[in-house]
């Protein structure tokens, strides 16, 4: 059994005339620990598949099963990451972790270390009480990766998590989810526009078609961890993945 299975999986959202079909016939089997990048053009439903598996919506035809129970509302097991880092200014790097263990029972002493271990993982130590407005935009989405690890997710889903920084920022970020991903061992889907960044980080990258969205094809990436950006099958895998998108 898969550990995240998603069989025949449509999404219509209502509209005047005639429902409007963004995900048509999604199947996905993702094992324990695996690295998924999601890669299409705008508008072909990669959120809106993100936030059916985050169970953000439960408005849809199909399956969705996670160590085979249906996924029945957002819960703690399975992290988001979006876009843009939706911190909290009013609250320190601690804090706007520390938020995300709100909901535990864990005590307070369990929570902080949890926290500083979290924060130590995604390189700010040092930086714990800083505000958001003190922060980088590199900074901040490493704090949104923290917060969304500390509760320890069985999956964590990520939504073009580095679409707004500089290329410099990205390049690092990505070594750095690279390495944390092997380090927590943890599965992660990737949203991106970034084919270069699909297939450095990806197992497997899934190709999608424009609206409504279909899996167009699915591009296993066999170069092992951890890699090198420079790696050349890297290269004509990414090359592969452009041309997949643009015929
Ligand atoms: N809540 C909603 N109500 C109606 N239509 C929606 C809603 N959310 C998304 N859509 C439509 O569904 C389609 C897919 O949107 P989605 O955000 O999933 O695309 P995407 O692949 O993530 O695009 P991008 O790469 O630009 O982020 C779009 O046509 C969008 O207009
Ligand atoms: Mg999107």
């Amino acid at each position: 059994m898969s550990f995240l299975t998603i069989h025949n999986v449509n999404k219509h959202f209502p509209q005047e005339n005639k429902p409007l079909t963004v995900l048509n016939q999604i199947d996905l089997e993702i094992q324990q620990g695996e690295f998924i990048s999601i890669v299409g053009s705008s508008g072909c439903g990669k959120s809106t598949l993100l936030r059916l598996i985050a169970g953000l919506d439960r408005e849809y035809e199909g399956k969705i099963l996670l160590n085979g129970q249906p996924v029945q509302g957002p819960d703690l097991k399975r992290g988001l990451i979006f876009q843009e880092h939706r911190l909290l200014p009013w609250l320190t790097v601690s804090e706007n972790i520390g938020l995300a263990l709100e909901e535990t029972v864990l005590s307070a002493a369990e929570r902080k270390k949890l926290v500083q271990e979290h924060i130590e993982l995604v390189g700010l130590k040092g930086f714990e009480k800083s505000y958001p407005h003190q922060l980088s935009g590199g900074m901040s989405q490493r704090v949104a990766i923290a917060r969304g690890l500390v509760n320890k997710p069985d999956i964590l889903l990520l939504d073009e998590p580095f679409g707004a920084l500089d290329a410099i920022t990205r390049d690092i970020l990505q070594k750095e989810l690279q390495r944390i991903w092997e380090q927590e061992k943890i599965t992660m889907i990737l949203v991106t526009h970034d084919i270069e960044e699909a297939v450095f980080l990806g197992d497997r990258v899934v190709v999608m078609s424009a609206r409504p969205g279909k899996i167009k094809r699915i591009i296993p990436i066999d170069v092992a961890h951890p890699r090198q950006k420079e790696n050349a099958q890297l290269f004509n895998l990414r090359n592969q993945a452009i041309s997949n998108l643009t015929h």
